[in-house]
This record gives structure tokens, sequence and C-alpha cells, in this order.
């Protein structure tokens, strides 16, 4: 099928290239003609396991292209997806002007049927309002369908969730697009899920909210286990193995950051409140996430008393494994804390590196180290702020020998706490 995604972050670009990947032949849009010209050139702006291989195999087979102009990728496609951001406002309300901005330039470009599908994530009733703006602007008054398709993918994970998803969910308002969806998404030999509109786009939230509601919940579990000295970890596989609660995100560590659960948290409390439900269990959700960095802090100042004129190892600096993301980032905001305190930081993260330099600029107490084994070199402690793997493989004697005092703060649980006391190490994790 001939499909168009307008936007290049990373649903879109994610998306138009395992699309090309399975067969369809389909253009990528951005009014960023400087991205556009990297990506036609086999650049990647992202890092994103996978994705660098299947942009160009694509690119070079014909199957994807890239342009600047909307009006050309709604002119040689049957289907129009939308992939723009939806960033948080002040109040936790989402900005929709530049999916509104998009559905104006669609209506503008439209002469014949088009299915005009949302993959951003939007609060729900979006798209009665994006349907009814293209409506008004389309000047060719040809029929159209809106269609809802919420996208579930995780960072770092990007190309693997979407060869080989759970679920597809298509929200339709009529059967005429439902059965263009299928024929879209037959090879990814997925679910496809039905809808009307509202309830896709609802799916979304509320999915997310759910994911992050149980992040939340393990943590004030391992604040019961520090209280009583039992271990969140074997909680959270006793409790995994129960089938109807599955072990996945019921990790306890340092809560979630990222451009997707806290924005999409406040999104959804907000369009509640608007609908008129008082969300308060996903206040509290927020509430424990935020408390459980003031708790971790307050680790390191009972145990170094004074962060003042000390020199602190991070490692890890996206928000997450796997990924060069920092957006929302609680290792960012964790250095941030500490520089606030008065310590010197040194910090490492294997893909991060330069994007966190535009939030957290090196300077006299902020210094960059290229090799994760040189971070404790002066040290009076060492945080791992991040969930990547190859921390694991950290020289942990050399790290101890290179340290005024061996004090590790491990803010994602990745090392063994007796393992650590036996290699003589002060070890410090969350709820075990
Ligand atoms: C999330 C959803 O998983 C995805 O389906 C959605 O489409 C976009 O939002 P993403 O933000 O990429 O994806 O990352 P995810 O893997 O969900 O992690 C989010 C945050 O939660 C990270 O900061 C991570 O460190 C934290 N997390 C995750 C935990 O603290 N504990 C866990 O057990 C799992």
């Amino acid at each position: 099928m001939k499909l168009t995604i307008i936007g290049t972050g990373y649903v879109g670009l994610v998306t138009g290239a395992c699309f090309a990947e399975v067969g369809h032949s389909v253009i990528c849009v951005d009014n960023d003609l400087k991205k556009v010209e990297l990506l036609r050139g086999g650049g990647i702006p992202i890092y994103e396991p996978g994705l660098e291989d299947l942009v160009k195999r694509n690119v070079a087979s014909g199957s994807l292209s890239f342009t600047g102009s909307t009006a050309e990728g709604v002119e040689k496609s049957d289907v129009v997806f939308i992939a723009v951001p939806t960033p948080p406002q002040p109040d936790g309300s989402v900005d929709l002007s530049y999916i509104e901005r998009v559905a104006r330039d669609i209506a503008g470009a439209m002469t014949s049927y088009k299915i005009v599908v949302d993959k951003s994530t939007v609060p729900v009733k979006t798209g009665e309002k994006v349907a009814e703006t293209i409506k008004r602007y389309c000047k060719a008054k040809v029929d159209f369908d809106v269609v809802s398709n919420p996208e579930f993918l995780r960072e770092g994970f990007a190309v693997e969730d979407l060869m080989k998803p759970d679920r597809i969910v298509v929200g339709v308002g009529s059967q005429r697009p439902a059965a263009a969806m299928r024929e879209l998404y037959a090879p990814f030999n997925a679910p496809i899920i039905v809808t009307d509109i509202n309830s896709a786009e609802l799916i979304k939230h509320a999915a997310n909210s759910f994911l992050a509601l149980k992040i939340s919940y393990i943590n004030a579990i391992s604040i019961i286990c520090e209280a009583s000295g039992a271990n969140v970890e074997e909680v959270a596989n006793g409790m995994g193995m129960d089938a109807r609660i599955g072990r996945r995100f019921l990790n306890a560590g340092l809560g979630f950051g990222g451009s997707c659960f806290p924005k999409d948290l406040s999104a959804f409390i907000k369009i509640a409140d608007t609908l008129g439900y008082d969300f308060q269990l996903l206040k509290e959700v927020q509430h424990i996430n935020a408390d459980q960095m003031e708790r971790f802090v307050k680790k390191l100042t009972d145990t170094l008393w004074v962060l003042k004129d000390k020199k602190i190892g991070v490692l890890g600096l996206a928000f997450k494994q796997n990924t060069d993301d920092v957006r929302m980032s609680p290792a960012i905001d964790l250095c941030q804390r500490l520089l606030k305190e008065g310590a010197a930081i040194r910090v490492f993260d294997p893909q991060a590196m330069t994007k966190a330099k535009g939030v957290l600029p090196p300077g006299p107490t902020t210094t960059y180290v290229a090799e994760m084994n040189e971070v404790a070199t002066g040290c009076d402690a060492l945080v791992v702020a991040t969930e990547w793997p190859e921390f694991k493989l950290l020289d942990l004697d050399r790290a101890r020998h290179a340290m005024t005092h061996p004090i590790l703060f491990d803010g994602r649980n990745l090392f063994d706490p007796a393992e650590m006391e036996k290699r003589g190490w002060v070890y410090k994790s969350v709820g075990r």
C-alpha cells in the first residue's frame, strides 16, 4: 500500500521504516529540512537499535523516501499518518497545535479519498476534532475517514516492538477504513482490535498510566521492604509469577521518566478532569514517583552527610537503557540535585552523553568521562542512575581502589547486595 507518515520523530521514523520493511511504499514527511537531508543521506537523528540498517536498506530499495512537502505526501498516498509531537503545556494538558496544523495541511492537499490516521498520543476526543478540522479546511470537499491507531513502542526496543507488536489498536468511525487498516497491518501477524475512535485514544492513555502505576506500586512496596527488612526483588518475583499480574514493570528504582509516562499521566489526569472526574489514583502515582527521587537523595545524604565538595561518580544519564534520550530523565534530575547540593560529578553513559551535554553542560563541577571504568577515580561515592546492563560489567575492584571509600548507591538494583558486601563495598540499593 502507499503510505505517508507526517513527522519523523521516534514514532514516525520507526513506523515508516517498519512499514517499508514489510513491503509498503512509504513517504516520510518532516518540516525540518535539515532532518530530511540527513535522513536522505543515510543519517539517523536518534539512537535506536536496528533502525539505521532498516532505514538504509529501504531507502536503497526505493520503498522509503523523505520529503519536506506534506502536499506531495498526501497526493501520492492513500493512507496518511499523523505522527507529530503532542508536547505538554505548563498546566499538564496537551499542546495539540501541531496536530491541528497538520490536519489543515492534509485537508488543503486532499483531492481524493484518504484515510487519515492519528498515531500521535492524544487525549480522548481528539479524532473528532481532527475530522471537523479536515472537513472545514478541505476545499476539494472529498471524502475521508479519520482513524486512531495509537503506538505502543518503547524507546530502545522500538523496532522490535513495531515488528512484533502485542496488539494493533485501530479506532474507526465506520467500517470503511477498517479493511484497509487490516491489510496494512497483515504482515505483522498480530491481533488487531477494532474499536470506536474514542476507545482507541483512551486505550493508549489507560495503558501507559497503568504501566506507570505498576512502577509506582512496586516503588511504594520498596519503602515497606526497606522498613521491614524484606527484599523488593523477591516480592516482585513472587507477585510477578501470578499470570494476572506479570513480572514486567515491577522493577523498583529511581522512578520512571522519559517523554511518555510523565507527560501521558499529566494529560490523562487533565482530560479526566475536563470530563468531570478527579483521577486521584494517578495523582498518587505521580506523587510516589517524585518521592522516590527524594528518598534516594536522602540515602546519599544519610551516608555521606554533607554533599558539598564531595565527588560523586554517576553511571547513566539516559532515562532508561538502550536509548540516548535524556528527556525527563531521572538520572539527569539526580545529577542536577547533586550539583545543587554543591557536589562535583563525574558522569558516563554508553549513548546519551552528547544529548546530555545540552541539559547538563560540562564545567568545573561536571566532568564527562569517556570510559565507564574511569568514572570512579577520586570519587567519594558511585551512583547507578540508569539500568544499562553493561554497568554490571564495571570493574568493581579497580573502582574500589580508585575511590576514597568504596560506596555505591544503586538506583536501579543492578548489583547483588551480598556479592557487593563480600567484595568490600558499602552498598545501598532500593527496597533491598
Ligand atoms: C513507554 C511505554 O512502555 C510504551 O508502550 C509507550 O508507547 C511509550 O512509553 P518508554 O517511555 O520508551 O515507553 O519506556 P519504558 O520502557 O516504558 O520505561 C519508562 C520509564 O520507566 C523509564 O524511566 C524506566 O527506567 C522506568 N521503569 C520501567 C522502571 O522504573 N521500572 C520498570 O519496571 C520499568
